[in-house]
């Protein structure tokens, strides 16, 4: 499975420049909203899960970051983001992997971030792999930040499938592990200039804070 996606996105990647695709934004405004609301410290190890080419990375460096992974299915996108960053894409840990599959630490990290990518997931057992890994890397009291396309948001993306959520049912997904914080509404225009219209909700890894 995990190679039939990586090649259906390194096509898409090969053959779209970065404002050609649907989601594309120079900045993930919302994210980064969330992101800076939960007032994380410096150090806090970040993923970015299925990061493609958005300039999300970059943009925490900016803020301080530190320890900052990207994780995406495709090697051509990831490829392209450490060509932007140039001299300072060494700063940042690549991983080229599908969510559902790849070994992550455990309790590790202090920020899970994902924007458009769960949507994807429309196969129940891939919901489940993703919240398995998510509760098995996120450290307790650590965070996520999950976005993705609303209840009335596009049913379908770049050729595929998607899952569409509202808040509650978004949080549904993690609740066994995590509990939710915060969520919000975002009208994304594309550059094409539709609107789909994005779920975000901000949850929280039950357990002691602990380090994080
Ligand atoms: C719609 S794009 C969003 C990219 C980026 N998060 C953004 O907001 O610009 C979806 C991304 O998820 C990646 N992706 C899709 N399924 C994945 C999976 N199972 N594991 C890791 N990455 C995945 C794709 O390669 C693509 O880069």
């Amino acid at each position: 499975m995990s190679a039939v996606r990586s090649s259906h996105w390194d096509a898409v990647y090969s053959g779209k420049d970065e404002a050609k695709t649907s989601w594309f934004r120079p900045h993930l405004d919302e994210s980064l909203r969330l992101i800076d609301a939960l007032d994380l410290p410096r150090q806090a190890p970040v993923l970015d899960v299925g990061g493609g080419r958005s300039t999300l990375a970059e943009d925490l460096l900016a803020r301080g970051f530190s320890d900052i992974g990207v994780m995406d299915l495709s090697a051509v996108a990831l490829d392209e983001t450490k060509q932007r960053l140039g001299e300072h894409a060494g700063r940042v840990h690549w991983m080229t992997g599908d969510v559902t599959e790849v070994a992550l630490p455990a309790a590790h990290y202090a920020l899970w971030h994902d924007r458009a990518v769960f949507h994807f997931l429309v196969d129940a057992e891939d919901r489940a792999r993703y919240a398995a890994a998510m509760a098995h890397a996120v450290r307790p009291g650590g965070h996520a930040v999950i976005g993705t396309f609303a209840a009335d948001g596009p049913k379908r993306c770049s050729g595929l499938p998607v899952a569409r959520y509202d808040a509650s049912s978004l949080a549904a997904m993690f609740a066994s592990e995590f509990e939710p914080v915060a969520h919000s509404r975002d009208v994304h225009r594309t550059p094409s200039g539709n609107e789909q219209a994005f779920t975000y909700v901000v949850l929280r890894r039950r357990g002691d804070a602990g380090h994080a």
